[in-house]
């Protein structure tokens, strides 16, 4: 006899991900990988890039999923225009979380108060450690002995907002930013999936 509280007998939707690049896609294919699995609770649904022809679009393509640019440069300044542009995409296709992967422009606050709770990024430092550019770099030049990658929810600082998750790589001697970066992303590939499929399923 079912009871009031029995589960429904089919599993739960998955959650609709739409991945934000603007450059070369390697998180975006790990994540679009990932939610291709049958059990996975989520699915990246779309990708946008603020710039035509990179990289990563092709891969999403290649992937089956919807790839779309919404380039920055014609609404010049006004960056709020160009996000409720992109936004306007996400909320038609029934978008859920952001996960931006190498989205590498600023965010005003009115996007990040629209998807506060639901927008996640990957920077490749163990924050609160080198927020910004030239990560690699910076941590080689203090003498660390080891790096590695956060992600967190977004924020309205740059880089700042709650960790969800980080992985740790040594920096070995005669590193150079290009090697660790390698070493970096090898890791982002694995740590990103998971702490998204964490943060949906939670
Ligand atoms: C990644 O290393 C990501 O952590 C970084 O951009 C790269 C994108 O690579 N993001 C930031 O620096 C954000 N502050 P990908 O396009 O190959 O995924």
């Amino acid at each position: 006899m079912p009871t009031e509280n029995a589960q429904p007998p089919f599993p739960r939707p998955k959650t609709r991900v739409a991945v934000l690049i603007s450059g070369s896609g390697t998180n975006m294919a790990s994540l679009i990988a990932a939610g291709q699995a049958a059990d996975a609770p989520y699915q990246v649904a779309v990708v946008v890039s603020n710039i035509a022809e990179v990289a990563g679009l092709d891969k999403a393509r290649a992937a089956g999923v919807e790839a779309l640019t919404v380039e920055h440069k014609p609404f010049g300044k006004d960056r709020e225009a160009h996000e409720r542009a992109i936004d306007a995409l996400l909320v038609e296709r029934n978008i859920e979380v952001i996960a931006l992967a190498g989205y590498m422009r600023l965010l005003t606050p009115w996007l990040v108060q629209k998807w506060a709770g639901r927008m996640l990024n990957i920077h490749p430092s163990l924050l609160p450690l080198y927020p910004g550019l030239n990560t690699h770099a910076r941590a080689i030049e203090a003498g660390d002995l080891e790096a590695g990658c956060t992600v967190h929810v977004v924020t309205e600082g740059v880089d700042e907002g709650p960790v969800l998750g980080q992985a740790r790589v040594p920096i070995l001697p005669g590193d150079t930013p290009d090697a660790l970066a390698e070493r970096v992303k090898a890791a982002e590939h694995s740590l990103y999936p998971q702490t998204l499929a964490a943060f949906v399923a939670r």
